[in-house]
């Protein structure tokens, strides 16, 4: 008998950018199969978890929710449940031994056939598994070709918000740090061909779209090989910069080794380009970033900073630090303080190191750091980050800054009453510089971008007030070149040559 109703998915996903877009794939996908999208996992057909391994604690939140959705299963056996994503590229078999109801994993090169697997599913009752060649199980072209990037199919829906899409320029990762399991859950790292790049902005800005962040592992390794000619980062977003109403440009997540000064330059001269680099740093110990295999020293990391902000002034940069790793002594833990405190990040994320069986580290280094020495480690680093976060904040105070306006702020949105669009609500948005913004104004702002005057700051926040042109005008008289204001104004259109 034909349902009464479409048939409904649930998702959830956890994990970095890259798995937020994939559910967005996913998800757009289905739609064109006849699925509508449910937040109620009772109500659906098919219960879909986007997984992450990057830290034990990731894989744990996905068996605690699978575990949640068991009785489920009991009572509506022909519901589908599917496990996507990085720790099913890793450990299908895990799964389902952990949790043997589940019917469907699939890693994260194969999230093509979502779809079709669903329907297998449905028609046999019999569990698919979909997953790409590990590293050693076949020679290189052969475990690339098994990783399939599929990017089309976009669903405004599943956005961050409806004018603000991620774009995937990159898959894989070729760097193996040690204690890391991305390259083996997303495969050898692939550059996609610019014109594809290209062509889902300009889809993307038709839907409304205003600002793009670019994804890669090592966004700024991307390189694109065609004949004699190869495409940059720098060149891919010099050739996309002019697309009509595209406002912002944003890429994430840079590896120090390959901060180029053609991006730097880029970055600068191109004004949709928002002034921001996210570039982990790890660990301030030398001793520890070579068991980390990052390729670089701490006095290299500085170097590069201090040419990143010489060649683009005012640009904020942000990091990562692994604290705990094997073989960390307090010595080298301050290390990473001084690092920490002298760089004078915008923000930092800290992680404690989650042993990560397959990797390098697990198989060479013993996990010898105790849990509370990682934990206060932990508490110490964010608390130096935290101090240099209010000093950076607080320098944005006077200024007045472009912010796109992203939605209600967090305390308005847990307001549940409606409000009329022109009603006076608390907004947040992002600055050029990817300073989080506080201010009121009407829910008609949600989606442009406006001039705020910063008025206050805490840490992690800016404070202001929506201003007029009049007002920018008469602020801007007298800025000093490499403030943000210094930086050329829009309509002025740059390009760069391709190599
Ligand atoms: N490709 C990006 C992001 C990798 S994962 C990059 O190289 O920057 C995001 C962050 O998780 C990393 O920067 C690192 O700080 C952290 N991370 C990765 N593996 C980890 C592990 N085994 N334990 C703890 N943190 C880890
Ligand atoms: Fe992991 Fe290193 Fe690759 Fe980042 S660069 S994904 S930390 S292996
Ligand atoms: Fe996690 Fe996979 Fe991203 S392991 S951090 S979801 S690439």
């Amino acid at each position: 008998m034909k349902k009464a109703h479409k048939p409904r998915v649930y998702i959830e996903t956890v994990g970095c950018q890259m798995n937020v877009l994939d559910s967005e794939l996913v998800i757009g996908a289905l739609r064109q199969h006849g699925y509508e999208l449910t937040d109620s996992p009772a109500e659906a057909d098919v219960l879909l978890f986007n997984t992450c391994s990057v830290r034990e604690h990731a894989e744990e939140k996905t068996y605690s929710a699978l575990g949640r959705v068991r009785h489920l299963k009991r009572r509506h056996p022909e519901a589908v449940i599917g496990v996507l994503g990085c720790m099913a590229q890793k450990d299908q078999e895990l799964i389902r031994q952990r949790a043997p109801y589940v019917d469907l994993v699939v890693g994260t090169g194969q999230l093509a056939a979502v779809p079709e697997l669903v329907a297998q599913v449905q028609a046999t009752r019999q569990p698919q598994i979909a997953v790409s060649l590990g590293r050693a199980d076949a020679g290189r072209e052969e475990v690339e070709a098994s990783f399939i990037s599929y990017d089309p199919v976009r669903d405004p829906s599943m956005r961050p918000t409806p004018f603000q899409a991620y774009v995937r320029i990159q898959i894989g990762c070729d760097k193996f740090c040690t204690y890391c399991v991305v390259p083996s859950t997303r495969g050898p790292e692939q550059s996609r061909p610019p014109q594809h790049i290209w062509n889902e902005v300009r889809q993307l800005v038709d839907q409304g779209c205003k600002e793009v962040t670019l994804l890669g592992q090592t966004v700024n390794s991307y390189f694109y090989r065609q004949g004699d000619r190869g495409t940059r980062l720098s060149d891919l977003i010099a050739g996309m910069h002019d697309i009509r109403g595209l406002e912002r440009i944003k890429f994430v997540t840079n590896y120090p080794k390959d901060m180029t000064d053609d991006l730097l330059d880029a970055v600068r001269a191109l004004p949709k380009v928002v002034k921001y680099l996210h570039v982990p740093a790890q660990s301030g110990c030398d001793e520890v970033l070579r068991r980390m295999k990052r390729n670089y020293t701490a006095a290299y990391y500085m170097d590069m900073l201090a040419r990143c902000r010489e060649r683009v002034p005012g640009v904020a940069v942000s990091s990562d630090f692994i604290v705990g790793f094997c073989g960390e002594t307090e010595e080298s833990f301050q290390k990473s303080v001084e690092m920490v405190r002298s760089a004078r990040f915008k923000n930092s994320f800290i992680f404690k190191y989650s042993e990560r069986a397959g990797t390098k580290a697990a198989e060479r280094y013993a996990d010898d750091v105790p849990e509370e020495v990682k934990k206060r480690r932990n508490n110490d680093l964010l608390a130096v980050q935290n101090e240099n976060s209010r000093l950076d904040h607080r320098a944005q105070v006077g200024r007045i800054v472009e912010v796109l306006v992203e939605g209600p702020s967090r305390m308005a949105a847990k307001m549940a009453t409606p409000v009329a669009d022109s009603t006076i609500v608390q907004l947040t948005g992002r600055t050029m510089t990817d300073h989080i913004v506080v201010f009121d104004g009407t829910r008609r702002l949600i989606g442009q971008i406006v001039r705020v005057a910063v008025e206050d700051a805490s840490p992690f926040t800016l404070y202001g007030m929506v201003v007029t042109d009049d007002v920018v005008n008469a602020a801007v008289v007298g800025e000093g070149e490499g403030s943000p204001q210094g930086w050329p104004r829009r309509p002025n259109r740059y390009s760069l040559p391709m190599v």
